[in-house]
């Protein structure tokens, strides 16, 4: 499949489920501006069978190659970024997974079991990263449990495979030309910003800022109910020329540390 399907199927289903950033995409549209993406996000378990590599393997054979590589020692990922050579305006492929041998051995028992109990086969079929849930019906208590120990566990637990988020690229906005005005521009419409670390993340010396829109609250059917809990979110970037005068391709772990707790629990 050609890079543009791809991102054009995870696209649509990103706007059909996340209402939320649907409005964020409008709102940008609404002021005049073409949304071009930085890049796109995807999380997963660093179990083989559904591990960093599986979920690349689409856009591997789209043409895109592996670049960075990123760990998050406190949240316990590892990350890595892939590019479309020869495709400068092409997104940015990020995916990250939870490393669950540094995780406490129930919630790696729990993981385990759920990625045993998956169809035969699953981790090699073309639509793995649209799949969505994979766990079937989730259990509220166990999302809670989950969530005590690892926010992002329980995301991928309820909403697996997915573009967790995609990123307006601020480089290409027309009349906002920071991230300050970016985020103004939001806030003023409503949306609620992830301040954890500061609204920005990153700054000018290291090449890369962002900032992110909490998740919007979706209700999802557990076996217990319906509950209201954090979906996806819109994240924005801006990038300066390194040395050399080209821009800066890679991502800051430190800034996407706090970037990942945009999808944490809170209250709508
Ligand atoms: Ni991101």
């Amino acid at each position: 499949m050609q890079a543009d399907q791809i991102f054009d199927h995870l696209w649509s289903d990103y706007i059909k489920q996340n209402p939320e950033v649907k409005r964020v995409y409008d709102s940008f549209i609404s002021a005049g501006e073409e949304v071009v993406n930085d890049h796109i996000a995807f999380r997963t378990f660093d179990h083989e069978r559904i591990n960093i590599d599986k979920l690349a393997r689409v856009f591997l054979q789209a043409g895109y190659v592996p670049k960075g590589e990123y760990y998050f020692e406190e949240k316990k990922l590892f990350a890595r970024h892939y590019e479309l050579p020869g495709k400068s305006e092409a997104p940015r492929v990020f995916i990250s997974e939870l490393q669950l041998d540094k995780c406490s051995s129930w919630l790696k028992q729990e993981i385990t079991q759920m990625i045993d109990a998956l169809p035969e086969g699953l981790e090699h079929e073309d639509d793995l990263i649209y799949k969505g849930g994979v766990f079937g019906l989730p259990s509220y208590e166990l999302y809670k449990k989950l969530r005590e120990e690892s926010e992002y566990a329980a995301w991928v637990y309820v909403y697996g495979f997915r573009a967790n988020h995609f990123t307006v690229s601020v480089n290409h906005l027309k009349s906002m030309k920071s991230l300050q005005a970016v985020n103004e521009f939001l806030k003023g419409k409503g949306f609620i910003l992830n301040s954890s670390g500061g609204e920005i993340k990153g700054n000018p010396l290291e090449l890369l800022e962002q900032s992110s829109t909490m998740a919007g609250h979706l209700d999802v059917e557990f076996a217990e109910g319906t509950y209201r809990i954090p979906s996806c979110y819109y994240e924005f970037a801006l990038r300066y020329k390194m040395e050399d005068g080209e821009l800066y391709s890679g991502f800051i772990a430190k800034s996407a540390d706090k970037i990942f707790e945009s999808t944490n629990f809170y209250s709508s």
